[in-house]
């Protein structure tokens, strides 16, 4: 069983994550997270939550806070509050703001508790990752972002679309940065098992124009409706639920990567991972040169901002 808490619970991606996790066989206690002087709100949103699961059918209990004892006990924690970012934004234009806000909550969790599972949501994700690992103090499996995982599924949707199948035959990965540097791994992308340069329809795919639609998803969505809250709330739910089900899942997220195994280090980027009830272990993998190209220029990126930011 699991005490899972969301800190940010009064953002939009916060509550809806609080919301879409509880239906989990495992999470038995959600606790909504967040700021001095927003007890008022928090206390509303548990008792819609607790309508909401009396309805369904769910028995999560649910309890809320804005002070640091409520961190206790947690298993798994998402970070999820920062400012967040307008369509003229990019994710590094939060860098600094967003560090400061991660590093009061780090230090809560990492005093509060530390043999939890931390999962940080706020942007720039992968610099934001290494400034929780930094300020909570854990252990480097147990602090990991959500990264590239929802471009992923980002690119397995066109994928899907593209091919005319169900998005369950696709496997893609998108590594590196979550943002303009990301990296799709061509050489990691399957339909129904088969590796798409071997598929004969594979010559007309606009693989640059799938791309360019993954990487301004976002900031599409942030235009259009003012922030985008289902895409990366369910990509988070499926992150927890690998971790409370155990289901020992490979999926692509940020994490600290080292030398030996990708040939840089210093730095949380994404990877394809190991995602355990343990934590999140990184999975060595071989490149094409391309992409080995692209994945140094994102690591250089992330760790030019990262330095800047932590200084
Ligand atoms: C997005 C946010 C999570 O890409 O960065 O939707």
């Amino acid at each position: 069983m699991a005490k899972v808490t969301i800190i940010g619970a009064t953002g939009q991606v916060g509550s809806y994550v609080a919301h879409a996790v509880s239906q989990f066989p495992h999470v038995q206690e959600m606790c909504l997270y967040g700021r001095p002087g927003n007890e008022q709100y928090l206390d509303g949103l548990a008792h819609d939550m607790m309508d909401s699961f009396a309805a369904r059918g769910t028995n999560t209990r649910v309890t809320f806070g804005t002070t640091p004892k409520e961190l206790r006990g947690s298993d798994i924690i998402v970070l999820t509050s920062g400012v967040p970012r307008k369509a003229t934004q990019t994710r590094l234009d939060l860098a600094l703001e967003n560090a400061r806000i991660v590093k009061v909550f780090a230090e809560q969790v990492g005093r509060m508790a530390p043999e939890a599972i931390l999962l940080v949501v706020t942007n720039p994700v992968d610099i934001m990752t290494t400034v929780a690992l930094k300020y909570s103090g854990m252990m480097p499996h147990r602090v990991f972002g959500l990264g590239t995982h929802l471009d992923s599924m980002r690119l397995k949707a066109c994928l899907a679309e593209f091919f005319n199948v169900h998005v369950s035959e696709i496997h893609t990965r998108i590594i590196g940065e979550h943002g303009d540097t990301m990296v799709p791994m061509w050489s990691a992308t399957t339909v129904g098992g088969i590796q798409i340069d071997n598929l004969l329809g594979v010559a007309k795919l606009p693989r640059e124009e799938m791309i360019q639609r993954v990487k301004s998803s976002g900031s599409y969505i942030i235009e259009a409706k003012g922030a985008t809250v289902y895409g990366p709330g369910d990509a988070i739910a499926t992150l927890i639920r690998t971790i409370v089900e155990d289901e020992n899942r490979m999926l692509t997220v940020a994490t600290q990567i080292r030398r030996e195994v990708f040939g840089h280090e210093g730095v949380c980027v994404s990877v394809p991972a190991r995602i355990t009830r343990g934590g999140v272990f990184p999975i060595g993998v071989k490149l094409s040169e391309e992409e080995e190209q692209m994945f140094a220029k994102s690591v250089k990126l992330i760790r030019d901002t990262t330095e800047n930011v932590c200084a």
